[in-house]
């Protein structure tokens, strides 16, 4: 059985009506979230557009927890409070990415390995006397031709499981991350059979590792066709395939699955999880580490301007409503309307 904290922190983690706030992107990705609007990112313009996000007033009523980068876990908001404890002494969780990102896989063309097992033990010592109770690790599976090769999502599930022994090793819930992209033209069931595949594989190097699944949390892509799919799917066809898969698939054990949003519009990712809880209660709960989809336009109408700071934290407080809805199969695009107006 898993130690009675760690299936708390994953419960707590996907409690009714609450997900969690991805807010980890790497010095590399928000440059390019930055470059969007526009803003040169540099580590003080990177804290105020996370304590922006961290300091929106009721915030906690719809996030159970933030994943943060290295960096920012390491930071604090103006007053000197850091961030981790401003979090936690709203009672949100604080968590931690933990891979050192998708690298080429050997003799695997187009292919990656996620890094990071070297020296994650005492990092994540570091991580857990910092206060991070959750950690985040994302594999990275790619659909084209011939691929993904079972090399890639052998290696990929390999790190997985290590990376999660370690965290409940040291206290800390790992969030599991296969991520089947949705670049590309491929069908809904071409997505379908490679999230099969990898989910499979997970699951089983989660066993052979000793993890327990009571405490952890799986972080997966919806099953969706590609975005430039010339056929694409209603939200009630994604949900009946991911559903479909997920039953195949991921043990009754795991007590949450969290989307991540891939890339999907803000208004699609909220339609998708609406449509998987509308179909009734399923084994796991269902719910959302969304990044993009939570953010986008609050970076938008952040653009940078102290004077924005609360149009941004409205931007982003609508997305976390419009998500906490969707969580309990109560969303809907009205809903969208009636906040604009
Ligand atoms: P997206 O929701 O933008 O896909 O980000 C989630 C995440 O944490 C990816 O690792």
């Amino acid at each position: 059985m898993a130690t009675q904290g760690l299936k708390e922190t994953a419960l707590a983690l996907v409690a009714e009506g609450k997900g969690i706030l991805a807010a980890d992107e790497s010095s590399g990705t928000i440059v390019q979230r930055f470059e969007s609007i526009a803003v040169e990112s540099t580590e003080e313009s990177r804290r105020s557009y996370r304590e922006l996000l961290f300091t929106a007033e009721g915030m906690e009523e719809f996030i159970s927890g933030v994943i943060l980068f290295d960096e920012t876990l390491r930071q604090s908001a103006a007053d000197g409070k850091p961030f981790a404890q401003l979090l936690a002494a709203k009672g949100v969780i604080p968590g931690v990415k933990v891979d050192t990102g998708a690298k080429p896989l050997a003799l695997a063309p187009g292919e990656t390995v996620t890094e990071g097992l070297d020296g994650l033990r005492e990092r994540l010592g570091e991580y857990a006397d910092l206060g991070a109770r959750f950690a985040k690790w994302r594999a990275v599976i790619r659909i084209g031709d011939g691929i993904p090769t079972e090399r890639c999502i052998h290696a990929n599930a390999h790190a997985l499981g290590r990376y999660a022994a370690l965290c409940q090793e040291a206290g800390l819930v790992p969030i599991v991350e296969p991520e089947v992209l949705m670049d590309g033209d491929h069908s809904l069931e071409r997505a379908f059979d490679a999230t099969r595949r990898t989910l499979r594989q997970v699951f089983a190097e989660l066993a052979v590792q000793g993890v327990e699944l009571e405490g952890t949390l799986l972080k997966p892509n919806m099953v969706l066709p590609g975005k430039d799919a010339s056929t694409q799917a209603s939200p009630e066809e994604v949900a009946e395939a991911t559903l479909r898969c997920f039953h195949e698939t991921v043990p009754a054990a795991v007590p949450g699955i969290v989307f991540l949003s891939g890339g999907q519009s803000d208004e699609a990712a909220s339609a998708n999880l609406n449509a998987l809880n509308a179909l009734g209660p399923q084994p796991w709960q269902l719910s959302f580490s969304y990044g993009r989809a939570l953010q986008a336009p609050a970076l938008k109408a952040w653009a940078g301007s102290g004077a924005s700071v609360g149009a941004g934290q409205q931007a982003f407080l609508h997305r976390a409503r419009m998500n906490s809805a969707a969580r309990a199969g109560r969303y809907s695009a009205d809903m969208e309307q009636l906040a604009a107006a």
